[in-house]
């Protein structure tokens, strides 16, 4: 793969976008939002500050964010805080300092839960599906907040994803590493998110499966729906990334969009190689 190769990818395939599907999220929302907060990003934490439990500080002001209709990615190296940032925004991690505003709304104070309800979709970097229940299980428990009919999106998830509708019967922890990451995005777009947060979605996965989740994600952000991702393959998670931050201890090293990033000497030197 080389750079620039996903300039113009994920425009093949809109069908996930059609009126009445997941990307729901729009820059202007019909008949006003009492929240709408035009010009600030659409999911921010900003200014992290905390660790676990009462442990040591592990995040120093740091501070994540993605507008709307963009990718977002988080980069920097192991145990540099990318996955404890991610469960701040989340609301799995005490803010001693800081805050988290989604679509304009400030819900620091609320639980993972709650966030789920407001639009907050979320795929965690391990344990990301119910490996002894079928890939349809999953999805099913996926769509645990809604009480109307989610057959639609699960069609909608069956189209992003085919290999999952051949194997809905087959237990999930039989599915091969890539074709897991799938039913654990698929899971989280169950509740049709307003935005998407994804810790490393091609951990584990070949080039090749990597290249194909990629084009899955840029396609599911290309309906509207914000995606916020950590990624460990830095270079080309710039590639694709609108904005990007690299966090090293706790803190935001360097952000930029993903092509100033790809420019910036330090950078390339510390994170990608030369
Ligand atoms: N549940 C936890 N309890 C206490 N400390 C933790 C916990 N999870 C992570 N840490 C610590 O927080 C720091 C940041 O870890 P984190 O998992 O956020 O890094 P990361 O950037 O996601 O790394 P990786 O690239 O390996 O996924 C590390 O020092 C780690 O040991
Ligand atoms: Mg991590």
């Amino acid at each position: 793969m080389s750079g620039g190769d996903y300039g113009d990818r994920g425009n093949r395939d809109l069908s996930i976008a059609k009126p009445g599907g997941m990307g729901e999220a729009r820059p202007v929302r019909e008949g006003g939002h009492e929240h709408a907060a035009p010009g600030g990003p659409f999911l921010i934490g900003e200014a992290m500050t905390g660790g676990y439990g009462r442990g040591a500080d592990i995040l120093h002001s740091c501070t994540i964010a993605v507008e709307r209709g963009e990718i977002a990615v988080i980069v920097g190296p192991n145990g540099a805080g990318k996955s404890t940032a991610m469960k701040a925004v989340f609301g799995m991690l005490n803010l001693r300092e800081g805050s988290v505003r989604l679509d304009g709304e400030d819900i620091t104070e609320l639980s993972p839960q709650a966030r789920v309800r407001k639009g907050m979709g979320f795929v965690p970097q391990t344990h990301n599906i119910f490996t002894s229940m079928t890939v349809e299980e999953n999805l099913e428990m996926g769509a645990f907040i809604r009480d109307d009919d989610f057959r639609g999106t699960m069609a909608q998830v069956y189209d992003l994803f085919p290999i999952l509708k051949e194997k809905r019967r087959q237990a999930a922890g039989e599915l091969s590493g890539g074709q897991r990451q799938q039913v654990a995005v698929g899971r989280a777009l169950m509740t049709q998110p307003k935005v998407l947060m994804l810790d490393e979605p091609t951990a584990g996965v070949s080039p090749i499966v990597m290249d194909e989740l990629f084009d899955r994600i840029i396609e599911v952000a290309r309906t509207g729906l914000p995606v916020l991702m950590v990624e460990q393959n830095a270079r080309q998670a710039l590639e694709i990334a609108d904005k990007a931050y690299v966090l090293v201890q706790g803190r935001n090293a360097h952000t930029g969009t993903g092509k100033e990033l790809l420019a910036d000497d330090e950078v390339r030197r510390s994170f990608l190689g030369g």
